[in-house]
């Protein structure tokens, strides 16, 4: 088939690395073809002949490969395939692409190439919560490097939490939504959302914010890679995990989440499902803030930007198709009209909050998605079944 895709698959020193023979199989069957990268570590676990027989291609091991260097060259491997994908990620390998080190040919080419890279972590649990992993992860998530995992569950270490690799069919289902090979009534669109709640610093402990979960969000996230969607995801503070394939951003303030989103324009579809603090205080204290006898502390407010109205108004890079969230709790149709017109936005999708208790945090919502002539409603959703009505409404009005 002249649409065949291929990857290139980094493979880190990890138990997981058993994986990796079932994923090339998994990959081969879906008509994506591999050329396995064996890092020293890895070939502890698996062996350059189970890689080789498996992808039916030479597997690479050495920088210094000076065959290579004059048939292939490590930069054309970096750049020939249509993505790339590291698969375990080790905590020393996600260490080395944060840092930009460069002294194997693993490291080497990731740092040269120019496409899209899909991280799949592997580690023990403690490593994986350690602040240096964390903070690599971060640094990585901000070069627009893509996440799929790591599971929880119980390890090969016998401790259990967050660090299992995830399964094959999972990863394959992330590269499919980065590779757009599985065709959605979305494929080909570009989708940004903003989701979750921001936090808005008083001084360096403690913040204003407020009980968003960001489920809502992170729902439309995945339900519209799983359409075909290109997604960018602009994201506070949650306890969530960002959707496999997904370009993940993560904020923690009002303006930090306008400057990512704008920067990540031009959209198709944008979708603002987060629950932007209002007010911000003017001037946060650089050190923290003191009880005194005198009195109580006096929080002088400004005003966070509507990022809504901000993409509303731009002349030149309006999304097509701009939504926004509204949370109601009385004459919510009425309510969410009158949001419709003041924001400029094409659509609201309003929740009825009245009844449920708490919207916040549940995985059931109601929402009616209110357009300039007509108002649809969906009762007592899944979030994901929310997302997934939206979306295809949308799919529907860009065709
Ligand atoms: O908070 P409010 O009811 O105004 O939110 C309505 C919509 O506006 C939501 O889609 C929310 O994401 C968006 N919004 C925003 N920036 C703000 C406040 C709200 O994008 N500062």
């Amino acid at each position: 088939m002249t649409d065949k895709k291929s990857i290139l698959l980094i493979i880190g020193g990890g138990i997981a690395a058993y994986k990796c023979l079932e994923l090339i199989r998994r990959l081969k069957e879906h008509n994506i073809s591999v050329t396995p990268v064996l890092t020293k570590a890895g070939a502890e676990f698996v062996t350059p002949l189970s890689l080789a027989t498996l992808a039916e291609t030479q597997v690479h091991t050495d920088l210094f490969d000076l065959k290579n260097e004059t048939e292939i060259g490590h930069i054309q491997l970096s750049r020939q395939a249509d993505f790339v994908v590291v698969a375990p990620a080790t905590a020393d390998l996600m260490a080395k692409m944060a840092n930009g080190l460069a002294n194997d040919l693993a490291s080497t080419l990731l740092l040269a190439t120019d496409k899209d890279v899909l991280v799949a972590p592997a580690m023990n649990v403690r490593m994986w919560d350690h602040p240096a992993t964390q903070r690599n992860i971060a640094t990585l998530r901000q070069d627009g490097v893509l996440f799929v995992g790591p599971d929880d569950g119980d390890m090969a270490c016998g401790e259990t939490g967050p660090g299992r690799l995830s399964e094959p069919d999972q990863i394959v289902q992330a590269i499919q939504a980065v590779l757009h090979v599985k065709k959605g009534p979305l494929s080909g669109k570009s989708v940004l959302i903003t989701a979750g709640p921001t936090h808005e610093p008083i001084d360096p402990v403690r913040y204003i914010a407020n009980r968003s979960s960001g489920k809502q969000g992170y729902a439309l996230a995945e339900m519209a890679a799983s359409l075909g969607a290109d997604v960018t995801l602009v994201s506070g503070p949650t306890k969530l995990s960002p959707p496999a394939g997904v370009r993940y951003i993560g904020i923690e303030t009002a303006r930090e989440m306008r400057d990512a989103t704008l920067a990540n324009l031009p959209a198709d579809i944008a979708i603002c499902a987060a629950a932007v603090a209002d007010w911000r205080v003017k001037k946060s204290a650089g050190q923290k803030m003191k009880k005194s006898k005198d009195g109580l502390p006096v929080l002088d407010l400004a005003e966070n930007p509507d990022i809504l109205a901000t993409l509303s108004d731009l002349k030149d890079n309006r999304p097509h198709l701009l939504i926004g969230f509204a949370a109601e709790t009385e004459t919510v149709i009425e309510h969410a009209k009158k949001k419709l017109k003041k924001k400029g936005c094409d659509w609201i999708v309003a929740n009825d909050v009245s009844t449920e208790g708490n919207v916040f945090g549940n995985d059931e919502t109601s929402i009616h998605i209110i357009t300039k002539d007509s108002v649809e409603s969906f009762e007592k959703v899944t979030k994901s079944e929310a997302a997934q009505h939206v979306l295809l409404k949308a799919a529907e009005t860009l065709k």
